[in-house]
């Protein structure tokens, strides 16, 4: 972040600590359940924000650090994997062979069915498991031997590309890999960011290194576990022993770009640097800046230098399959940096999937049994408000008015 942003930001943020507020929207925002409980809304869902022409986050540029590099990206009905070809660039297909549809990278399923292999290095063809069709990482077919000429009448067909891997409009800018998962036209990084991609540009994500990665399925409704990261207000109470000594409520000051948004959530010493010469405020020592990528990510950017991605794969309406990747900005050179990245990985992992995930998991059963009909969310929670009503007109489905009474 530039640090003539960063002092306007520490600005506003000490004239809110000076009169005890934050920035508040218009009016409180009223979301039904049904929009997380509701199988119909869902499927809804899936068609216009998952399998469209919505451009969503599938990773940063370091999880492709080199030509060769692939990684998988299992949106709900798109399972797509991105790779770097040799000439640098990035192209991303659906995972499927063109013969008898299977996957191609990440084939090995655990005994719970669950994918086991996310990425590889260092791969320039990808031949497939079943029956070795093999494709260049341009996604053109380049081989089909040992089938005893049992394609012959389709050569002609094969040889003009009408057998290649199915490509998918991905884009790489600002560090950010942008794929869409239908059609054919290309991403633009100003339109389809909002510009956003200027202020990630701003982080240099493109020089972080990729370090680890884990996926955990909770019970609850996707947009549920997306709202644990976009207020401060239950910091003091759902944290109170573990983020709250450290972290404030408020003020949340935030900048929408379209549907996304970009927020510090402020550290107690961030008050502490008011008599320090301008030059040397900050605000990224003393927060965790968060972008929330709609629809599916958030980007976590905690003080300690490193950087989380949080994406979110609805699986069924109640249950949805989160994962956490962690990127740090020097490789592991000691087993000091491994000691000190993994205590990270394990405090932020541990209260996101111990406290919120386990809150926002309460929550879903409660919405599911159909007693409750709707929340509510504050003029002091203006990242929720604003969150939905962007999803409203992605999916065609309006803001809903606060009921006149519940009884
Ligand atoms: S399904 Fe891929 S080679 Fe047969
Ligand atoms: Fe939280």
């Amino acid at each position: 972040m530039k640090h003539e942003r960063q002092v306007a930001l520490l600005k506003q943020t000490f004239a809110h600590i000076d009169a005890n507020t934050t920035p508040l929207c218009d009016a409180p925002y009223w979301n039904p359940a049904s929009r997380y409980t509701c199988p119909d809304h869902f499927q809804r869902e899936l068609s216009t924000l998952f399998r469209g022409q919505v451009p969503l986050l599938a990773g940063f540029s370091p999880d492709l650090p080199a030509p060769g590099a692939w990684f998988t990206c299992d949106l709900p009905g798109a399972p797509i994997f991105l790779t770097r070809t040799a000439d640098g660039s990035v192209k991303a297909f659906l995972n499927m062979c063109r013969h008898r549809g299977s996957r191609l990278v990440g084939f090995a399923l655990d005994a719970q069915g669950h994918f086991v292999e996310h990425r590889g290095q260092s791969q320039h063809s990808f031949s497939c498991p079943y029956h070795a069709w093999t494709y260049d990482n341009s996604g053109t077919l380049i081989r089909h031997a040992n089938d005893m000429g049992g394609f012959a009448q389709l050569q002609t067909r094969m040889d003009c590309g009408q057998f290649n891997l199915i490509e998918v409009p991905c884009l790489e800018t600002g560090g950010m890999l942008l794929v869409r998962p239908q059609g054919k036209e290309p991403i633009d990084a100003q339109r389809d960011t909002f510009g956003m991609h200027s202020r990630m540009d701003e982080f240099g994500f493109g020089n972080f290194h990729f370090y680890q990665e884990v996926f955990w399925d909770f019970a609850a409704n996707w947009k549920l576990l997306l709202e644990t990261f976009m207020e401060g207000y239950h910091i003091a109470a759902l944290h109170r022993n573990t983020l709250a000594p450290r972290f404030r409520c408020y003020p949340v000051i935030y900048e929408c770009f379209g549907p996304h948004a970009l927020f510090p959530l402020p550290r107690k010493s961030i008050n502490d640097q008011r008599d320090l010469p301008e030059s040397e405020w900050s605000v990224l020592k003393h927060a965790s800046t968060i972008f929330s990528v709609s629809p599916h990510a958030v980007l976590n950017i905690p003080m300690d230098g490193h950087m989380e991605l949080w994406d979110f794969q609805p699986l069924d309406v109640g249950r949805t399959r989160a994962r956490v990747r962690f990127y740090i900005p020097e490789p592991i050179a000691s087993e000091a940096d491994a000691a000190r990245w993994n205590k990270s990985w394990k405090v932020s992992t541990e209260v996101i999937s111990g406290e919120d995930f386990t809150q926002q998991q309460n929550i879903h059963i409660n919405l599911a049994s159909g007693r409750l009909p709707g929340v509510v969310f504050g003029q002091n929670e203006p990242m929720l408000s604003h969150f939905h009503r962007e999803l409203g007109k992605l999916t065609g489905v309006p803001d809903a008015s606060l009921p006149e009474s519940f009884f």
